[in-house]
């Protein structure tokens, strides 16, 4: 049998023992051994729930306890979150965690520790929610060198997106239906400004690429100014505007982004929608590949949890080497990155044509016709310090999206 203790009962700490207690049959098969939830450590109490006797209130009992082999950290937050998963590497027991600012700050100090001490520091449910990503990247898509990764990482955007896409609303009224529904924060700043979606490129980054992303190094860019008025032009050509996190490998350069863009329908993550994630994947020799899933949400994040208790019961006495080094990793600034660019101008199309192919060489105009006063137009693919100088040249502009193909 193994001994295990859950830090946070909070959504996802309770999801832990519920999935725990809903498929313990299975889950011990799949393990090897019988998994024992012996604590679950929280500083409320929980009257009437079952959990109350497993209930601690200080981690020293945990810490201390050398039957405890395995903790899954769900409090989020850095801290305490970091002094208790450092402490319980160091005392020789695995560590797994959905704690996305733990693994993006910490990650490698973290990975380094668990090494040395042979056993394991997991967090499959840090990015992707119940989307295995993480693990694929480290044990399935071995045989390839990661070129790009691209993803929808952010359940909130999305669903704040989709409907704007399809219910022609604009933003503030999306977003505080959303808030209602229980779907958004009542602060909504680290999803719609892209912060969240930033922190998980940069762990998938640092996977991809084995060297440490800073995610204050990514270029970031939330949903917040994108309009209805946006969406009449994205329909009008069968597009989609969603919020990518995107890494890239091009030559010896990394880039990577947060950033809203505009995808036509053949694009593979135009047609995930709502709440969901996906996450593509190219490979150098493999190509791509694509995981779709619940980004987020109690139980598809406990899910995750337990499938990284499984896999350190598994490797009890054995590091499974995941490459991330503590060493940075250079992202290329993103001006110098090139794609095309919706662009919407003010005016009549026939009349601002010629200043703006001047300055921008020949462009693809786009009209709708109830937007009298203004248009839209298309880039060819430029760099984006190229689309800043042309864009000075150009009066009126109204706002632009990046296009990814
Ligand atoms: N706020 C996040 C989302 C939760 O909307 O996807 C999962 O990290």
């Amino acid at each position: 049998m193994i001994n295990i203790a859950v830090l946070g009962y909070g959504t996802v700490g309770s999801g832990v023992v519920e999935v725990i207690r809903t498929n313990q049959e299975s889950i011990n098969k799949k393990a090897g051994q019988d998994i024992n939830i012996k604590y679950v450590l929280d500083l409320r109490e929980f009257p009437g729930d079952p959990v109350m006797d497993i209930l601690v209130h200080d981690y020293n009992v945990i810490l201390n306890d050398p039957e405890v082999e395995i903790v899954a950290e769900v409090m989020g937050g850095v801290n305490p979150a970091y002094d208790f998963v450092k402490a319980a590497l160091e005392k020789g027991k695995s560590v797994c965690t959905s704690n996305k600012e733990l693994v993006e700050k910490h990650g490698a100090e973290l990975l380094k520790i668990a090494k040395e001490h042979n056993r394991n520091f997991l967090f499959e449910a840090s990015v992707g929610g119940g989307i295995p990503i993480i693990r694929p990247l480290n044990q399935s898509l071995t045989a390839d060198e990661i070129t790009e990764i691209t993803g929808i990482l952010n359940g909130t955007t999305n669903y704040i997106l989709t409907k704007m896409c399809q219910e022609g609303l604009a933003f503030d009224t999306v977003l505080k239906e959303a808030q209602d529904l229980g779907y958004a924060e009542r602060n909504p700043e680290a999803d719609v400004e892209g912060f969240d979606a930033c922190r998980k490129i940069a762990i998938l980054a640092s996977l991809a690429f084995g060297k440490d992303v800073d995610y204050e190094n990514i270029y970031t860019e939330g949903i917040t100014k994108i309009t209805d008025v946006d969406f009449k032009y994205a329909n009008s050509i069968g597009c989609a505007v969603k919020l990518f996190g995107k890494a890239k490998k091009v030559d010896d350069k990394f880039y990577a982004y947060v950033a809203p863009v505009m995808v036509n329908s053949t694009h593979p993550l135009y047609s995930v929608n709502g709440v969901f994630n996906g996450i593509l994947v190219n490979g150098n020799v493999l190509g791509d590949v694509m995981f779709y899933g619940s980004g987020a949400g109690k139980l598809p994040t406990a899910s995750a949890v337990v499938s990284d208790i499984v896999d350190a019961v598994k490797h009890l006495n054995t590091n499974v080497i995941i490459q991330w080094s503590s060493k940075k990793l250079e992202i290329t600034d993103i001006k110098l990155s090139s794609k095309k660019f919706f662009v919407r101008v003010s005016g009549q199309a026939e009349d601002r044509l010629a200043q703006i192919e001047e300055a921008f060489g020949k462009v693809q105009v786009i009209k709708v016709a109830e937007l009298t006063d203004e248009f839209a137009f298309i880039t060819s693919e430029l760099t984006e310090a190229a689309f800043e100088e042309a864009a000075s040249k150009v009066d009126g502009i109204i706002t632009r999206i990046r296009i990814e193909d």
